[in-house]
């Protein structure tokens, strides 16, 4: 049967394809001046199936044209996740000097057939020269496999290891779990480096998915770089489900050494995520990008129920590209995320809310006209003065109580989202209902949030605390409500600024 179409919850700030299923990013990149995104595909239908790469480009990471499929799946194979680099010193030989070759490495699922058994996966290469629209496949393929065999061999995220002029390679055998890096000096020909993968970390049926690893300076400082390694984990993630973890440590063009490994390793809380959120995984870094500021994407949704959200004519949808920083935060060095620079313009082009500090008694406050969107950007600090929590309600309809609740509750230090009353849940007893984040001891909190037609993304403590989650509140709910529970609250920090009062699109 055919589904109401959904537009209500199409996001405005985030890339959706017009119809049918996405799921991860793939080989984003920055070329000319323009965004690529690739992305997990199905050309054919609004569930996960046929794996293609489509693809969009952008100009400013919020506006996003969709283009025909990159590369489509065939009789013999299914194209899963991968990435592209630009060939600017055409190692590869693939393109000319001022006209440089994006190479893709990614996923072949070799199908009945094909020169392979049946649900083999092996690495494979196609390059463009016309700026990734239209892709070849290299003539030696696949260019890795693993011997023996393996069905879950996949997700290579290829970039430049700048001190041994060398092209280093994640990958993963998904089910072992464990990360294998490749090295290579032309792209086509790969020689193993080393494993990654702390055992205490892994659980039964835990998958390792989408690995990349890279460097950052830790605090802006170059000469104290380390280096992150990011997984996607599912299930098990800290939600529930699938979601993002990564290391950080060392890397010295062979092995890769985490150093923030928990003492206990036997706790999923124990380790850090890049989201506390049920919806960022299958997170990557554009290429071709300046280093110094690494970008990064991934898809907002869990594979618990992702096949399930009703969203209609198409279900998938990226989260925000944002920026990724090292910081030192309570004494470790923590990945942090931070909305990227065309966003933060937009934000600033618009007319905020900004009513000043005020103290809120125990009760709810509806927040004015001028507060109000469905698409909205929202910075705010509080401070407990007798309040056991306080926060905001997003997305929220003061008639009936609908809405997503971002507290900070000041005994526990946690910070939370609530989406039991966001709107639609029902479509999965896997939709997990709250998220919350243990911070560390403080009277006051910095919260920022951005709110979508289907989303939220909170981001606290620097951007090292970010709570991504897909929302699917009723038409007409755009309502902001601050709160204090247990005592008065003071809002030291209030700015709402509706997105979409000029029309973003
Ligand atoms: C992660 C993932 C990848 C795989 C792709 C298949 O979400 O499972 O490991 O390449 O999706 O669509």
């Amino acid at each position: 049967a055919t589904q109401a179409a959904t537009p209500q919850w199409r996001p405005e700030l985030h890339y959706t394809p017009h119809k049918y299923w996405m799921n991860d990013p793939n080989g984003p990149v920055f070329y000319n001046g323009v965004y690529h995104i690739f992305y997990q595909y199905n050309p054919m239908a609004s569930e996960w199936g046929n794996m293609s790469w489509g693809h969009a480009t952008s100009t400013d990471l919020l506006h996003w044209q969709e283009h025909a499929v990159a590369m489509p799946f065939s009789h013999d194979r299914d194209i899963f996740s991968g990435s592209v680099v630009v060939d600017r010193n055409n190692t590869s030989g693939l393109g000319t000097a001022d006209k440089p070759a994006l190479v893709a490495l990614y996923t072949s699922v070799f199908k009945e057939g094909s020169s392979h058994s049946a649900g083999i996966q092996a690495q494979s290469l196609a390059y463009s020269l016309d700026g990734g629209f239209t892709w070849q496949a290299y003539h030696k393929d696949p260019v890795l496999t693993l011997s023996p065999d393996s069905m879950h061999f996949r997700d290579p995220a290829v970039s430049w290891y700048e001190p041994g002029h060398y092209w280093v390679m994640t990958t993963v055998v998904a089910d072992a779990p464990v990360v294998k890096l490749y090295r290579s000096d032309n792209l086509i020909d790969w020689t193993f480096l080393s494993d990654f993968g702390p055992a205490g970390f892994t659980r039964p049926g835990m998958l390792w998915e989408m690995p990349s690893l890279f460097p950052l300076p830790l605090d802006g400082d170059a000469s104290r770089q380390k280096w992150v390694m990011m997984i996607g984990v599912n299930p098990w993630s800290i939600a529930g489900g699938s979601g993002t973890t990564y290391f950080v440590g060392s890397f010295d063009g062979r092995t890769f050494h985490a150093e923030n490994l928990p003492p206990d390793g036997s706790d999923p809380a124990a380790y850090d995520w890049a989201d506390h959120g049920a919806d960022h995984y299958a997170a990557i870094l554009f290429s071709g990008g300046p280093a110094a500021t690494p970008l990064t994407i991934g898809w907002m949704n869990n594979w618990d129920y992702a096949n399930t959200v009703p969203t209609e004519p198409w279900k998938g949808q990226m989260t925000l590209p944002m920026t990724l920083g090292l910081k030192t935060i309570n004494n470790r060095p923590r990945l942090c995320f931070a909305p990227d620079a065309h966003y933060t313009a937009l934000v600033a082009s618009r007319k905020s809310y900004s009513p000043g500090a005020f103290q809120l008694a125990s009760g709810q406050k509806v927040l004015p006209d001028a507060a109000r969107g469905d698409v909205l950007d929202i910075h705010f600090e509080i401070q407990g003065n007798g309040a056991r929590s306080a926060g905001l309600i997003v997305r929220a309809s003061p008639d009936d109580g609908t809405g997503t609740r971002i507290a900070y509750d000041f005994d526990r230090h946690t910070l939370s989202v609530d989406r039991s009353h966001s709107g639609r849940t029902d479509f999965s007893p896997r939709f997990s209902r709250e998220h919350i984040v243990n911070m560390p001891p403080a009277r006051s909190l910095s919260v920022h949030v951005i709110v979508d037609r289907n989303s939220v993304e909170v981001l606290s403590l620097e951007g090292s605390v970010v709570i991504t989650d897909l929302i699917f509140p009723p038409s007409g709910a755009d309502h902001v409500i601050a709160f204090a529970e247990g005592g008065s609250a003071t809002f030291t920090h209030l700015d709402v600024t509706p997105l979409m009062d000029h029309g973003v699109r």
